[in-house]
């Protein structure tokens, strides 16, 4: 079974607004994560990742979260489903189909005469992104020349993506997604099929590189065309967000595309980093040459 599935999550409940006390030891549950495994959340959005916490020290039917701490400092298993927990891995196929239509209208051609085309997907959780972007490159015949790198801090979601399998009933959407995005084929051509799920063709992993990365914590891996991080930033506080955009630019080669999501902007960027708005409704951006 699809480990996506398996997983127990705990949700986000609005109503829930933590005491003063219960933000002291949030602040030191997330001091302990990075200090004794090196998790760095101290920059996310604190009204989400505390509303998390407090649902995650429920289900544990925990009184308070410094005995949710104990438990991650010294019992195992205890941090994998507290980073499930902190890791909103909400995602579809070709999520804002207008954003993949304007990638395969507008930018796709400014990519075409390269003789190799390097995207990075950061924050790719299970990998539907990913696998939207490949169907796109093949159909625009650059798929030889394309080397796609997939990165998350989540484990689980990783080995997940690699796998290629999204459940059955969502191929109705993403049918109608990919069908906006410009797609032109009959979508099942990409994927077989068993009762419970979809398993996109292998084929498709060949130039897929499904690697561990963290924004906060790890730095730049390579230099690439296109870097897309959708739905991630939005998690992030605006300094944390700052220094990810850091490592981003100085990822991406001279006149390469960033593309981020809907929700998402480079409205407050730390000095030097100069973007020229591509598409800005679409929110994809090119970095100055
Ligand atoms: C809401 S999903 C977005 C997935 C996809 N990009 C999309 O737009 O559909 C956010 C993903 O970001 C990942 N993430 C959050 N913080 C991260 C970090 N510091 N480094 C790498 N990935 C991170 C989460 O694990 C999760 O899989």
């Amino acid at each position: 079974m699809n480990q996506t599935t398996t997983m127990e999550f705990v949700t986000e409940t609005d109503a829930i607004v933590p005491t003063e006390l219960q933000e002291v030891e949030i602040q030191l549950l997330l001091e302990g994560l990075y200090q004794m495994y090196g998790y760095d959340f101290r920059g996310y959005v604190r009204g989400s990742i505390g509303r998390r916490i407090i649902n995650r020290m429920r289900a544990e039917r925990l009184p308070t979260i410094t005995a949710l701490l104990e438990k991650v400092l010294h019992e195992e298993g205890y941090l994998e489903r507290l980073l499930n927990d902190l890791s909103i891995r909400m995602t579809e196929m070709y999520r804002d189909p207008s954003f993949f239509a304007a990638f395969r209208n507008e930018v796709v051609p400014k990519l075409r005469d390269l003789p190799e085309i390097r995207i990075w997907h950061a924050g790719c959780a299970t990998g539907e992104e990913v696998y939207s972007m490949a169907i796109l490159m093949m159909e625009e015949d650059l798929w030889e020349r394309t080397k796609i790198y997939a990165t998350d801090m989540n484990e689980k979601a990783l080995t997940a993506a690699q796998k290629g399998a999204f459940p059955l009933k969502k191929m109705q959407q993403y049918t109608k997604n990919y069908l906006k995005a410009g797609g032109n084929k009959a979508f099942s051509e990409y994927y077989t099929a068993d009762h419970q799920f979809a398993y996109f063709s292998p084929i498709l992993n060949d130039n897929l590189t499904f690697a561990q990365h963290n924004l906060v914590t790890d730095s730049s891996f390579n230099e690439f065309h296109v870097i897309l991080c959708r739905n991630v930033m939005i998690y992030f506080d605006a300094a944390l967000q700052q220094k990810v955009h850091r490592l981003f630019y100085d990822s991406l080669a001279e006149g390469g595309f960033i593309g981020l999501g809907s929700k998402e902007s480079i409205l407050s960027m730390p000095r030097g980093i100069e973007y020229e708005e591509f598409n800005s409704s679409e929110k994809i951006y090119r970095k100055k040459t």
